[in-house]
């Protein structure tokens, strides 16, 4: 059977092309607040010359340079600018992004790491970033040793020829020890280590890793720079000596987002600094609430003066956010069970960062390996944007189910 084509419109393209190209330009005399979403993968070039200049460019990694949207859109190049403007609070630092805050630790330890080399990693980190080190990282052959939290300038004492990375996280997942971060950042600088913080809670408002002395910061942008628990994405800030590899090793590795998930985040850190302002007056008046009650033994959160590291947190940070711990005196599975389930304000979940509440005891156990934790139950709440009174009413509830299950 033949077919015949349909008959050519006047301007020469048939319905088909229409499809293709019409309503494809863009008209920039129309301001608006925020910018375009852009949805990409291929990027066009006007010649072939264009074409292998802007590839040798982002070969070399230079910012906003693109042949592919796995390089960058003008999308997510506005959110690399926003967090190494943010992050950087003044340093000239670059921003890679990725689709989780657990592929930005990841690809940044196997952007840095060779066979042979050592990192030394805090005992007190997230648990798939230890998870990471010890398994995959491990079969690259790059060694990871634990260190105490609070081990501060004594790291020295660890560094070995071939230490590549010290990996730090403050406060620590879960138990929120806070780490003399400058003093671990200076000997490892004199020695040529370089240093990579998660800087999850602290961030984007209360902490300056920056100005600590480290290398690389690490963001889940998942958690507070969204904000509304309806994205995962991660980034790497990085000073700018240190960019080439990490660029190189996310353009390889083809990790990469979407311009709706950036735009969600740029959308996000707009409302940052009064939403973290918020988490962090709700979590202290519901953290000082519960040191009042007698099912507590003891609040872990940095900004409570009887924090064992209160000094070094009020030293480096300008502020708390919505995240803290609580120790039970006792608690059986079932009074657990009893404390978190049924909660009317608080979800369980493992994530938090978002404008509601979560609750989650911690199961620490061999997540620790040098300075096991010896307490009793731990259980970590994430204090959202609700009114703190009804959060303190729904423990209230919580905590009288623990004791009635006892
Ligand atoms: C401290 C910390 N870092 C990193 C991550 C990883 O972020 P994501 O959930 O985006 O992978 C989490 C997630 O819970 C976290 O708590």
């Amino acid at each position: 059977m033949t077919t015949t084509a349909p008959p050519a419109p006047p301007d020469g393209d048939r319905p088909p092309t229409r499809l293709v190209s019409a309503g494809r330009h863009f008209d920039r005399r129309i301001a608006t607040v925020n910018l375009p979403v852009v949805r990409a993968s291929s990027v066009t070039f006007e010649t072939l010359a264009q074409a292998d200049a802007e590839g040798a460019a982002a070969i070399a990694g230079e910012w906003h340079r693109s042949t592919y949207a796995t390089s960058g859109t003008p999308t997510t190049f506005a959110l690399m600018d926003a967090l190494a403007e943010i992050e950087g609070g003044g340093h000239p630092c670059r921003a890679a992004i990725m689709p989780s805050g657990l592929a930005a630790i990841s690809v940044p330890l196997l952007a840095y790491c060779s066979p042979g080399d050592h990192v030394l990693m805090s005992d007190s980190v997230y648990g798939p970033a230890r998870g990471f080190a010890t398994s995959l990282l491990a079969r690259y052959g790059v060694r990871t040793e634990f260190y105490d939290p609070g081990i501060g300038a004594g790291i020295e004492a660890l560094l070995r020829p071939e230490t590549r990375v010290v990996y730090l996280e403050s406060p620590g997942s879960y138990t929120f020890e806070i780490q003399d971060v400058p003093a671990i950042c200076e000997v490892a600088r004199a020695r040529g280590v370089l240093t990579m913080i998660d800087n999850a809670w602290g961030s984007p408002v209360f902490a300056r890793p920056f100005d600590w002395g480290v290398d690389v910061s690490l963001l889940p942008l998942t958690k507070y720079w969204g904000g509304h628990a309806d994205l995962l994405m991660g980034a790497a800030v990085v000073r700018e000596e240190h960019w080439l590899p990490l660029w190189q090793a996310v353009r390889q590795l083809g990790v990469c987002v979407g311009g709706d998930d950036a735009f969600l985040v740029l959308r996000g850190l707009r409302t940052a600094d009064v939403r973290m302002r918020r988490h962090e007056a709700t979590a202290l008046t519901v953290a000082r609430w519960l040191q009042g009650r007698p099912e507590v033994a003891r609040v872990l959160h940095p900004a409570l003066p009887d924090h064992p590291q209160h000094a070094l947190f009020r030293r480096d940070f300008s502020g708390s956010s919505g995240l803290f711990s609580f120790e039970l005196k006792a608690a059986t599975p079932a009074q657990l069970a009893a404390l978190c389930e049924g909660r009317r304000h608080f979800g369980i979940a493992y994530s938090w960062g978002g404008f509601e509440s979560l609750i989650m005891p911690a199961k620490i156990g061999s997540l620790r390996t040098v300075s096991p934790w010896t307490g009793g139950p731990l259980v970590r709440l994430h204090c959202g944007l609700d009114d703190p009174a009804d959060l303190i009413a729904d423990l209230a509830e919580g905590l009288d189910a623990l004791r009635a299950a006892g």
